[in-house]
């Protein structure tokens, strides 16, 4: 059996870029925690906590002895923001800057008068945070059937993605409020490096008998992965790591894909490769 890694996979630029600044942050401050999960990778976060001592805490009000907080990658929430300004303690930003943008949009939108549609999952941290810039409650559609749902649609209307979306089903959602409302302003926040490991996947999977795809079983991005390999590739498996691997998986295979979510770890998915290949030698 062959065993082919994707052209793209595995860390994005803000996944990296926030490994980066969190290393740097704690090594200075030894009581360094983040406001929820860095990034969706339980084994990155144990790496942080157990190199760097670095801890994951959920709520604002309860920081500790903590004076060094650390925004997580899919951003906080405005009212988190601010009240954790008043709290006195340092606050280094690690939002990606491609979850920026989409905040930035949905505050300057609104406030002209802008309804506000999110194509996203609503319990998703990104999608809360972008959500929370908006001084009207906005839409938020998770598929087309949800939005076919809504009995009125606002006349004025501006759209953005949750960064790690599917952008054909990004387009099925603008052309029904196009057809539906007066104006709309269309705000593509899909982010490049989602893209390429789709695409990446999408061709591996197709010439693929089994495809593993490695990542956070929580990882919005990871999902989707697995979700493209499923449509080429019906023996599509997502691991967290090695350990999720079944031997059994792999017999008769001829061609085995690998890719890996945006938040996956480089040493992850060399461990899962490794563990493929010794299945592979013992199969043969
Ligand atoms: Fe940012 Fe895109 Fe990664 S939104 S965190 S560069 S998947």
């Amino acid at each position: 059996m062959e065993v082919i890694l994707a052209e793209k996979y595995g860390f994005c630029f803000g996944v990296k870029r926030a490994i980066k600044i969190t290393e740097k942050i704690a090594q200075n401050n030894p009581n360094t925690l983040t406001l929820g999960p860095l990034i969706h990778n339980p084994l990155e976060i144990n790496r942080l906590q157990q190199n760097f001592g670095v801890r994951v805490q959920e709520d604002i009000n309860n920081l500790g002895d903590s004076k060094s907080v650390i925004i997580r990658t899919h951003g906080i929430t405005k009212q988190n923001l601010e009240a954790l300004q008043t709290k006195g303690v340092s606050i280094t930003d690690a939002t990606c800057p491609f979850v920026t943008k989409p905040q930035q949009i949905v505050e300057k939108m609104s406030n002209e008068g802008y309804h506000i549609v999110i194509f996203g999952d609503s319990n998703h941290p990104e999608v809360r945070s972008v959500m929370s810039y908006s001084s009207t409650m906005p839409i938020v559609v998770s598929n087309i059937e949800s939005l076919q749902q809504i009995k009125k649609i606002p006349k004025k209307i501006a759209i953005v993605s949750q960064t790690t979306k599917q952008i054909e089903q990004f387009l099925q959602i603008v052309q029904y409020l196009v057809s539906h409302a007066m104006e709309v302003r269309v705000f593509n926040t899909i982010c490049n490096a989602t893209f390429e490991n789709q695409e990446a996947t999408r061709i591996l999977s197709q010439k693929a008998d089994i495809m593993i795809i490695v990542g956070g079983k929580t990882s919005s991005n990871t999902k989707q992965l697995f979700y493209i390999a499923q449509n080429h590739c019906k023996d599509s498996y997502l691991v967290e790591d090695e350990n999720d691997i079944e031997e059994t998986w792999f017999k008769d295979k001829k061609v085995c894909g690998i890719s890996a979510g945006a938040s996956t770890p480089n040493w992850v998915i060399k461990n899962v490769e490794n563990m493929i290949k010794s299945i592979v030698s013992k199969i043969k």
